[in-house]
């Protein structure tokens, strides 16, 4: 058997797998996130894998330990650890979503130059890329920045705890904008801009790759043989992509969780003429494009949870019955934007109310609203005469099917459903079971194992609507962005 984790922003989910791809176990923990300021977001590497290490007991709990093959993890991309030379966490991770770095990506951006970021690495610098955060280290605590020791990604840092082997992978590192993408080795160019050497990063593999097995202590605590395998793993949405059956030549996953992706497979590199989109590695051996919201399933989660203090999200969206008829509209910027407006001082509103508005009125607008950000980045997409006329759709908004529909429309393409909607957590497992000789290769296995369920197709009428309602949101941000510079 295998464990897939996805070390996520608003909690950590394990999964259990048999060889044959059956889902047997799954458990949840969560941990909690601080935003020191309005816009920056921390989390405590020692959190996640003490909460990781309690799933795995808890997930393992009903078989035999000793069953267990491998593990592989995905992980939120981006955040910064740091560790010292004695192996201790110098503070907290700074996140994938956080906004503080502005100044450092706009030296690395117009500065340095986003040609010159191009040709190191395929991409261009947005605030919550890791290398920005090194330099805001290095500009904002001296001290830390000197002590540092070794520099890793989330799940990195599990790997790390769980077996000693300081890895990364590609398709998560594509993501500190100090990785040649299209050439998979570090950038000698980037890691000059950022003061740093080859020795403080981890050796890159494959996702698919054995990193190292788990140690002795660890495995006698939880019961594991002591020759559990533990694959280098992927980033958060490249696993998800091989959950979802995303691999080989252009298939498309959108990931609604805490952000909003769009992730477009492919087996070669791309060149993006402006870079609004990411170009990096999957953990399928190829490439993909990917497009990323800050705040997706998470704006949902706020105006409900914290705004209208209602947890009842399906009773409330059992009354959009409306579709495409919405005249207020929400802009999704709770954590500033990354694509397509790589904008981290920018923020949400509401607009278009009137005295007839409703509950109802303006929780669609929050679903409608992240939807047409992600046609925004699909947009993008477009005009590279990338032609997405399908998409799976995972994450923890992809249990609506209200927004499952409302996404079809705004988008105008076929969602595919999920049998099991574990994204991440799956991908995970699969890269252990490949990683264990199991299936020949992550593709083929992927395809085996992945299986579809309903399919909503677009509704003409509906999505001619949701094309007038674009028009009018695609206004909006260009009118606020000033509001905030
Ligand atoms: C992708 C990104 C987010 C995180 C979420 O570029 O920043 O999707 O990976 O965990």
């Amino acid at each position: 058997m295998y464990i897939g984790v996805d070390l996520g922003t608003s909690g950590v989910k394990l999964l259990l797998m048999d060889r044959s791809g059956k889902i047997l176990n799954k458990v949840t923990r969560t941990y909690p996130i601080s935003f020191p300021h309005p816009g920056w977001s921390e989390q405590d590497p020692l959190d996640w894998y003490g909460e990781t290490l309690e799933g795995i007991r808890d997930l393992i709990s009903d078989i035999d330990p000793k069953e267990i093959r491998g593990i592989g993890i995905a992980g939120q991309m981006h955040g910064l650890v740091m560790l010292d030379e004695h192996d201790e966490v110098i503070r907290p991770a700074i996140l994938w979503n956080d906004g503080r770095t502005d100044k450092e990506t706009d030296f690395l951006n117009n500065e340095i130059g986003t040609g010159r970021l191009a040709g190191l690495t395929g991409n261009i610098a947005f605030a919550g890329f890791t290398a920005p955060k090194i330099l805001w280290i290095r500009n904002n605590e001296p001290d830390n920045f000197k002590n540092i020791s070794r520099i890793m990604l989330p799940k990195d840092y599990l790997v790390y705890r769980l077996t000693g082997a300081f890895t990364s992978d590609y398709s998560d590192a594509s993501g500190m904008l100090l990785m040649d993408v299209k050439n998979k080795c570090w950038s000698d160019g980037m890691l000059e801009i950022c003061g740093i050497t080859k020795d403080m990063l981890p050796e890159l593999k494959d996702s698919f790759d054995v990193s190292g097995t788990v140690k002795a202590d660890i495995a006698a605590e939880l019961g594991l043989a002591n020759d559990v395998k533990v694959v280098a793993g992927a980033g958060d949405n490249a696993a998800a992509a091989i959950g979802t059956g995303t691999v080989g030549e252009g298939r498309c996953n959108i990931s609604l969780g805490t952000s909003g992706t769009i992730f477009v497979s492919g087996r070669n590199y791309a060149e993006l003429n402006n870079n609004a989109l990411h170009s990096f590695a999957h953990a399928d051996g190829g490439y993909h494009i990917m497009g990323c919201m800050l705040s997706a399933a998470s704006c949902n989660k706020w105006w409900m949870e914290d705004i209208l203090n209602d947890k009842d999200f399906k009773q409330i969206q059992d009354n959009m019955t409306d579709l495409g008829n919405n005249n207020v509209f929400f802009l999704p910027y709770l954590m500033g934007e990354r694509s397509p407006h790589n904008d981290p001082k920018v923020r949400s509103m509401f607009i278009g109310m009137s005295m007839d508005t409703s509950r109802v009125s303006m929780t669609q607008a929050v679903l409608e609203g992240v939807a047409y950000g992600m046609r925004d980045c699909l947009e993008v997409a477009r005009e590279m005469d990338i032609n997405i006329t399908e998409t799976t759709m995972c994450g923890g908004g992809a249990k609506s099917r209200v927004w499952r529909t409302i996404m079809a429309n705004v988008l105008n393409i076929r969602v595919k459903t999920l049998v099991n909607d574990e994204g991440p957590a799956l991908g995970g497992a699969i890269l252990a079971a490949v990683g264990d000789n199991v299936f020949e290769d992550v593709i083929s296995a992927s395809q085996k194992i992945v299986e579809f369920g309903e399919v909503i197709e677009p509704d003409k009428e509906i999505s001619e609507r949701y094309d007038k309602g674009y028009e009018f949101y695609k206004k909006l941000y260009p009118s606020v962005k000033g509001l905030y510079a």
